[in-house]
C-alpha cells in the first residue's frame, strides 16, 4: 500500500538515477523530463495513484441497482465499482486472490457475483471469496487443509467516497476526507451541477500519444483557449475579455476555472445552416459559460453551455495515455437534452475543442522527447510566483505555476528555491 510518509526510497531512485532537478528560475520552467522518464512514471503511480489522494471512478447515476458495477484504473491499477445489496458503493482491484487473473472482463453490468475464469473462485459484490472449487478436496483427496479459511481471502478493496453523486476511491489510509480534499468551491460547483436527476447520454474513449500532465495542465490553461480553439471566437462563446476565474485547491493541484457568459450578444464571426451546432444554452441558472473542474490526479469535469462531460485520465506509458468520456445531461429538462446533442461534440475524439487539445499535446510529446527530455516549458505569464490560490482574469500561468509545485511537492521533488531540501512525502498539511 501507501509508503509511509517520509520513506525516501523512491526519490533516492531517482537522484540515483539522475533526475529531475527542477530548474532554478523556478515555478516559472517545468522539466521536460516529467513527461517522458520512465521512473517518473512508476513513482506517480505509487505517490499519486496510489498515494494519499482521491482518484474518480464513476457516477452514482451509473449504478442505480444493486449489482451494478463498472470497471475503470486508478493509475495502473484495474478497479470495480459496485452497488451492494444493502445500497453502499464498493470499490477493489479486478485480480483475483488466488492467482492474480482479471476477474471482471466486461466494462461494466449487473451481477449477484464475480467468478474468475481461472479456477471459477467466486466473489460476492464486495469482492470476498465466497466459492472455491474442490475446497474440501474430491472422492477424498486433495483440497485445502483444515487451516484454509475463504473469509481471510478477497480482492484488494479501496475506499470509496461520493459527494453530489460523484464517486472517488483511494488506496491510502492517509488521504483527507472527501470534501476536504475536494475543497469549498468544487464542491459547491459539483452540488450546484448535480442538484437535479442526471440521465447519462453515452460514453466515449480515445488514446493521446502523450503524458497524461499535458493534458491536466490545458485544461487549466486559459491563454490557449482563444488562440488554440478558433471555434470559440468564430461563434461568439469565448472572447478573451470575458470575465474569468480560476481557483485552486490541494496545495494547487485541483482548479475550479470558470468563465463567465459574455454580457453582450454573441459575437459570431460565422453564421451555420444549422445553428444549433454552435448555439448556446446555459443549463443552470447562473452567468457562467464555461466551468472546468480539475480534481487530481485523474478527473476533469466540464460544463460548455448544456454539454456535460467528465474525462477519466488512464496513464499507460510515459507517452500514452488513455481518456474515458461519460456524458449526461438532466433528465428533466427535454430542451437541455436536445442543446445536449447538438453542443455535445466540443468533446470527445473527435470534438470541435477537445481534438484540437488531443492534437496539440501530441504535438508537444514528440518534440519533448527529443533529447530525451532535456530542457524545460515556460510558464511565465502575469509573474514568476506561485502564491495566489486564485486569479481573476484570463491572462495568466500563475494556475500552471501552482499546479507544478502541488505536484512536486506531491512526488517529494525538492524544490527549486531549496534544492538541499529533503523530499517531501505523504499527506499535504493544511
Ligand atoms: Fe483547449
Amino acid at each position: 500500500m501507501t509508503e509511509p510518509a517520509g520513506s525516501t526510497g523512491g526519490i533516492d531512485a531517482l537522484s540515483n538515477s539522475g533526475g529531475p532537478v527542477w530548474p532554478a528560475e523556478g515555478w516559472s520552467r517545468v522539466p521536460f523530463e516529467l513527461f517522458c522518464d520512465p521512473h517518473i512514471h512508476e513513482l506517480e503511480d505509487e505517490r499519486l495513484f496510489r498515494g494519499p489522494h482521491w482518484s474518480y471512478l464513476g457516477l452514482e447515476v451509473e449504478l442505480p441497482e444493486a449489482g451494478d458495477y463498472t470497471t475503470c484504473y486508478v493509475g495502473a491499477t484495474p478497479v470495480v465499482l459496485v452497488r451492494d445489496e444493502g445500497g453502499a458503493l464498493r470499490g477493489f482491484v479486478n485480480r483475483c486472490a488466488h492467482r492474480g487473473a482479471e476477474v471482471v472482463r466486461k466494462p461494466r453490468g449487473n451481477a449477484r457475483g464475480f467468478t474468475c475464469i481461472y479456477h471459477n473462485w467466486s466473489y460476492d459484490r464486495a469482492g470476498r471469496v465466497t466459492g472455491v472449487p474442490w475446497e474440501k478436496g474430491r472422492a477424498g483427496v486433495g483440497g485445502y487443509d483444515a487451516s484454509f479459511d475463504k473469509s481471510e481471502h478477497r480482492m484488494q478493496p479501496l475506499r470509496v467516497a461520493s459527494w453530489a453523486g460523484v464517486v472517488f476511491g483511494t488506496f491510502s489510509d492517509d488521504a483527507l476526507p472527501l470534501e476536504d480534499y475536494l475543497g469549498p468551491a468544487i464542491r459547491e460547483r459539483l452540488s450546484a451541477v448535480f442538484a437535479r436527476p442526471m440521465m447519462l447520454t453515452g460514453y466515449q474513449r480515445h488514446t493521446i500519444r502523450a503524458n497524461w500532465k499535458l493534458l491536466y495542465e490545458n485544461s487549466r490553461d486559459f491563454y490557449h483557449a482563444p488562440q488554440l480553439h478558433k471555434f470559440f471566437g468564430a461563434f461568439g462563446i469565448v472572447q478573451p475579455d470575458q470575465q474569468a476565474r480560476a481557483e485552486m485547491w490541494h496545495e494547487g493541484t485541483h482548479c475550479l476555472l470558470t468563465i463567465y457568459q459574455d454580457p453582450g450578444a454573441p459575437r459570431p464571426r460565422i453564421r451555420l445552416e444549422e445553428p444549433r451546432v454552435a448555439a448556446f444554452r446555459t443549463a443552470l441558472p447562473d452567468n457562467i459559460a464555461i466551468s472546468i473542474v480539475g480534481i487530481f490526479p485523474n478527473c476533469l469535469f466540464t460544463l460548455i453551455g448544456s454539454a456535460f462531460s467528465i474525462r477519466q485520465f488512464r496513464p499507460k506509458a510515459p507517452d500514452r495515455f488513455e481518456v474515458h468520456y461519460t456524458y449526461f445531461t438532466y433528465a428533466d429538462d427535454p430542451a437541455c437534452l436536445r442543446e445536449h446533442l447538438f453542443q455535445n461534440n466540443q468533446f470527445g475524439p473527435a470534438g470541435y475543442v477537445a481534438m484540437e487539445d488531443a492534437e496539440v499535446v501530441e504535438k508537444l510529446q514528440a518534440r519533448i522527447a527529443l533529447g530525451n527530455g532535456k530542457g524545460a516549458s515556460l510558464v511565465a505569464m502575469d509573474g514568476t510566483d506561485t502564491t495566489p490560490d486564485r486569479i481573476d482574469h484570463m491572462v495568466s500561468e500563475a494556475n500552471l505555476r501552482a499546479m507544478w509545485k502541488g505536484y512536486a511537492r506531491f512526488m517529494g521533488f525538492a524544490p527549486p528555491d531549496d534544492p538541499t531540501a529533503g523530499p517531501v512525502a505523504g499527506r499535504p498539511e493544511r
